[in-house]
Order: structure tokens, then sequence, then C-alpha cells
């Protein structure tokens, strides 16, 4: 374990956001952020309804250099006063992972410090511990764009994953919700807001794996259901948009109440003795409020302290990377400058590979 403080520059480019941060880890292991800049790319993509990988790649380049220097200067910092240089390494798109994972490569190359190369979704797993004081095990609820998981979080590298889903994530899910009533992308605030409106018992869509025992999700039959009934509608008046965004949201918060249920059962079956665990949701759509309402009664309800961290935290960032390789470094988790970026990486395989393992991009 470090008996000092360390600083390490975090940098995440794996999907629409280019971000970079510097956070100070304590000697007693608490947490400081020091800085956090994020520049998302929503404007290049919108057009195209989703991301597109090559632009994204490409606007990564162009502003990775300068927002590494407003973080460092943020931070009041230079490149010598670091302790290491963390960076996603994947899962995420190919393109952009290899921008980040190259820089933080070529400064620990040019400074001589440690490269820290960091799994996002272990990024998302542990940025509670740079908020407060959180112990090992708890639970995350991981509901993102690409990214729908239960995972039981028993250490730095040590993951074991309860349920993901089968088939789309959670917020492509809204997203595509979204586009077939017509509202534009990111459409999961906007589900949100015209969701504010509507009858959430107007349609009766399906609860997909509502009861089953494993802690799995599914959203496919829920968006074909949606397709379905916007078709019968023909036309879409403001309140039909309305009522269907309702009734979607409705079937999605009965879902996530039987599914946390499920997954708050099994992790008490692993760990019988652990006192008023912690529930973690992390990701883009853990800001919507009817959710969050859904996951402070289904925490209550089975002894668990939700902790939802604040927006600016909770999707893509770096100081999420920043603190992870601190976590990592303190425990001498330090990676060889071989070391792979990859499009897929489950995170109950936390050690990154080097080029020439022969499994890059392995299906998770
Ligand atoms: O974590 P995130 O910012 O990015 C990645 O996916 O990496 O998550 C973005 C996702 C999008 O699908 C977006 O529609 C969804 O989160 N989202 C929401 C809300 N805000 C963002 N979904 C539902 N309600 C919201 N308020
Ligand atoms: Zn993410």
């Amino acid at each position: 374990m470090a008996s000092t403080a360390t600083h390490i520059l975090g940098i995440e480019t794996s999907c629409d956001e280019t971000a970079a941060a510097v956070v100070r880890r304590n000697a007693d292991g608490s947490g400081t952020m020091l800085s956090n800049v994020v520049r998302s790319q929503l404007k290049e993509h919108a057009p195209y309804g989703g991301v597109v990988p090559e632009i994204a790649a490409r606007a990564h380049v162009t502003v990775l250099d300068r927002l590494i220097a407003q973080a460092m200067a943020e931070a009041g910092l230079a490149f010598k006063d670091l302790d290491g240089i963390a960076a996603t390494a994947g899962p995420g798109l190919l393109g952009g992972v290899i921008v980040g994972l190259t820089t933080a490569k070529a400064i620990a190359l040019a400074e001589g410090k440690p490269l820290l190369a960091v799994n996002h979704l272990e990024g998302h797993a542990l940025t509670p511990r740079l908020l407060e004081p959180c112990a090992f095990p708890y639970l995350l609820l991981l509901i993102s764009g690409g990214h729908t998981q239960f995972q039981v979080v028993e250490g730095v590298g040590r993951y074991r994953r309860l349920g993901s889903t089968i088939d789309d994530a959670l917020g492509e899910a809204f997203d595509k919700v979204a586009k077939l009533v017509g509202l534009g992308y990111p459409g999961g605030p906007q589900v949100e807001i015209a969701a504010r409106n509507g009858n959430p018992v107007r349609f009766d869509f399906p609860r997909p794996l509502k009861g089953r025992r494993d802690c799995n999700f599914s959203f496919s039959g829920l968006k074909t259901a949606v397709r379905e009934a916007v078709i019968g509608l023909h036309t879409l008046t403001p309140r039909d948009v309305a009522d269907v965004c309702a009734s979607f949201e409705a079937a999605v918060a009965d879902t996530m109440r039987d599914r946390l249920a499920r997954a708050m059962e099994a992790f008490r079956e692993m760990h019988p003795d652990a006192v008023s665990p912690a529930l973690i949701v992390a990701g883009g759509v853990a800001a919507n409020a009817t959710l969050k309402s859904v996951f402070a009664q289904s925490a209550a309800d089975h002894g668990f302290r939700l902790i939802v961290p604040p927006a600016a935290l909770c999707t893509d960032n770096g100081a999420m990377i920043a603190w992870a390789g601190a976590e990592r470094l303190a425990l001498g988790l330090v990676d060889d400058l071989s070391v792979a970026a990859r499009a897929r990486w489950p995170l109950d395989a936390t050690q990154a590979p080097v080029y020439g393992a022969g499994k890059l991009g392995a299906k998770a």
C-alpha cells in the first residue's frame, strides 16, 4: 500500500466524451478531485442519431492535448509532479481508445512515469470511493448507453458479474424509443421530459424477464412493443408521445424494481455478513428521476445504502479513470507500455492483455 499521497492524470476516450482529470489519492486512501475536464461530442454525432466511431476517434485526436493541458493547469501540476498516467484501455470504440491510451503511453514514456491501463467499467465501479468512504463489498448497477449490468465489487480488480443485458443496453432502449416517437438524440433525457405529462398506464408494455431467478436484463422486446404501439397510432399527437414515453418509463421502472430485488438477494447470498452494503448506480440513465426513486425505494426495502454519484461523475469522465488508476497504483498494479487497447473487456477479467497475446477483441 502506498503510504504517501499520489497524483494521477486520467484520460477517457472510449465513447463520445473526451475527458481528462487529475485526482489525488491521499495517504489515508481517500480521494480528492483536482480537476475534471470533459468535452462531449454530442454535436458531431447528433445529425446521425448515434455515435459514429470514425468521427469519435477524429474528434478525440483534435481536442485531447488541449484538454489534458487544461486538466493539468486546473490542478496546478506539471507532468513531473504526477505519480502515474491512467487511460481507458477498453472496452469501447477501438479508434477512440487507441487515441487516449497512446497519448497516455507517450506521456508515461517521456516522463518516466508508470502507466495504468484502466478498464472503463472499473472506473465506474470504483468512483464512489473517490467521493466518500465505501467499504468492499458493494453492489454496482451500471446503466449507460453501452452497458447494463450488475457487478459485485469485492475489491480493486475483483469483480463478479451477477447479470447483464442479453440484448440492448438500457440507455440504448431509451434512445431507440425516442427515435420511434420522433424525439432527438440522445433520447433518454427527452423521453424523461415527455413522460412527465403522460399517462403511464395507457399502454401495457411488457416487463422483460420479470420474476426470473437470474439477474439479467432484456430490452429489445419492450422496444418492439413500443414500435408496434407507435405503428398502430399512425400519426402521433403530443399526447400520444407523452403517453408512450410514460408507459415505457413505467415498464422500465417495474423491470428495474424486480431485477434490483433479485440482485440484492443474490448479493446477500454471496455476502451474508455485509452490514448495510452500498448499492451504487452509475451511467447516464442513473440521471432519470423516476428510476432514481425506484432505486431509493428498492435499496431501503433491502437494507442497502444507495449512492448515485453526481451526474458529472456518473456519466463518462476522466476522474473515474484517474481514480481507478490511483487505486491500482496503490496496489502496485501498473501496466507495461505494450498493453493493448481492447474493444471488449469484461470487468471480471481486469488484467489488461499485451499485444500479441492472441485474444484481442475476444467477445465479452
Ligand atoms: O453513461 P453515458 O453518459 O454514456 C455512455 O453510454 O457511455 O450514458 C448515455 C446514455 C444515453 O443512452 C442517454 O439516452 C441515457 O444515458 N440517459 C438517460 C437520461 N440521461 C441520459 N436515460 C434516461 N433518462 C435520463 N434522464
Ligand atoms: Zn461509461
